[in-house]
């Protein structure tokens, strides 16, 4: 049975596409971080992989690569926003581009010897007239889909001169409605005509579909060519004239400190929580245990080090005397604390100051069982007992 790949088949035109395709007889391996909407594609017709482009995770893909009834890959999933550039958050700038550039180009990585055969093989990718033009209001979305625009192109030179037939698509719209991209409604009245022609454009194993090229984008890229200034400023007024500009911030913050001597699975399980429920955590580590009258066996900074090399961890600091000292300067928008922690003087001192701050703060259970001063405890017993 004929298989195809579709990477961020869930939603928008990815999952047109995966209903156009089960038509033709496909059976779709879906990579999403969600599974598609219920009623909207046959149950039998696919099977659902877990996958997020910001963490990339190869084993993932590198199976569907491997099965040799798979002849086709289409990579829709991408992350972009319409924002002046300093409304973007360092780690909302690393998500675009990881998703929308680097994770791609991986992802074509590992399906590049099915693609450089002889046999034929169907690869395309949803890139973006943004990467074909300057778009002010959303520079990164721009810079990362000029860079897979431009990776594209590149490789698609080394396919023809290696003497295949297999071509990789770049498809190219300005935004188009029908997808949950600018905060819509996954419609598929809209975006099944769209993922009709890219299909069509897919099977023909062209290089490049801009929809709508004839009637309206050949003159935009020419306008551009011709003065890119021009074309910025009207374009940057006009997005701000339809309203489409949110500078709100996006990026949710959170924060945690902790002493972590003697790193154990409590402080694992606490900072795994803490990640699943923010983009970007902060961990700040107490200089030592003097503050709860502990002693610490671990120097500050090797516990720094330690917390800093876990891969739920974004950045580690110094902790503040207090986690309130701490807001002041990274603004964070969620705290968290293990459970042991509810309504002593310190958080309850916290739930007033956080009140009409829109900080959140979060209790997670307290794993049972171990910590810093049981440990120290049994490695002291255990000593003790072998000198008697
Ligand atoms: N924590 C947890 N579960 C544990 C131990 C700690 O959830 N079994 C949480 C604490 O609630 C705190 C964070 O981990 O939010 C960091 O606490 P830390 O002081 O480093 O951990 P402890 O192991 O409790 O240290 P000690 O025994 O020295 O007090």
């Amino acid at each position: 049975m004929k298989k195809a790949v579709i990477v961020g088949g869930s939603n928008g035109i990815g999952l047109a596409i995966c209903n156009n395709l089960i038509a033709k007889g496909y059976f779709l391996e879906i990579c999403d971080r969600s599974i598609p909407e219920d009623g909207k594609l046959d149950t039998n017709s696919f099977h659902f992989n877990y996958c997020d482009l910001s963490v990339f995770d190869e084993s993932v893909f590198i199976p569907l690569a491997e099965d040799l009834d798979v002849d086709l890959l289409m990579i829709t999933a991408g992350i972009g926003r319409v924002a002046d550039f300093q409304a973007h958050h360092l780690v909302e700038i690393d998500k675009i581009i990881t998703v929308d550039t680097i994770s791609t180009i991986k992802l074509i990585h590992i399906f590049y010897s099915r693609i450089l055969s002889k046999k034929t093989f169907y690869a395309g990718v949803m890139g973006s007239i943004s990467g074909w033009m300057s778009t002010p209001a959303a520079a990164v979305y721009a810079a990362a889909k000029a860079g897979i625009v431009r990776f594209i192109e590149s490789v698609n030179i080394e396919l023809e001169l290696a003497g295949t037939d297999n071509r990789i698509l770049d498809v190219s719209p300005a935004s188009f409605k029908g997808s949950k991209f600018y905060g819509g409604k996954n419609d598929l009245t809209i975006t099944s005509p769209l993922a009709d022609q890219i299909i069509e454009h897919l099977f023909a194993r062209d290089t490049r579909f801009i929809p709508e090229y004839e009637e309206t984008f050949k003159a935009v890229l020419e306008r551009y060519h011709d003065d890119p200034h021009e074309y910025g400023l009207h374009s940057y007024q006009y997005k701000k004239d339809s309203g489409r500009i949110d500078n709100s911030k996006k990026v949710k913050i959170g924060y945690l400190s902790g002493t972590f001597d003697l790193f154990h699975v409590g402080h694992l399980n606490l900072l795994r929580r803490a990640k699943e429920q923010c983009d970007y955590l902060i961990v700040g580590v107490h200089e030592s245990g003097k503050w709860k009258g502990k002693e610490t066996f671990i120097p500050l900074e090797e516990r720094k080090a330690i917390v800093g090399a876990c891969k739920y961890v974004d950045k580690v600091v110094d902790s503040c005397r207090e986690d309130s000292d701490a807001w002041d300067l990274w603004h964070y928008d969620k705290l968290f604390v293990g459970s042991d922690y509810k309504g002593t003087e310190r958080f309850v001192r916290y739930e007033e100051y956080f009140k009409d701050k829109g900080v959140e703060i979060v209790y997670f259970p307290y794993t049972q069982g171990t910590s810093s001063t049981q440990i120290r405890k049994t490695v002291m017993m255990k000593t003790n007992e072998n000198k008697e």
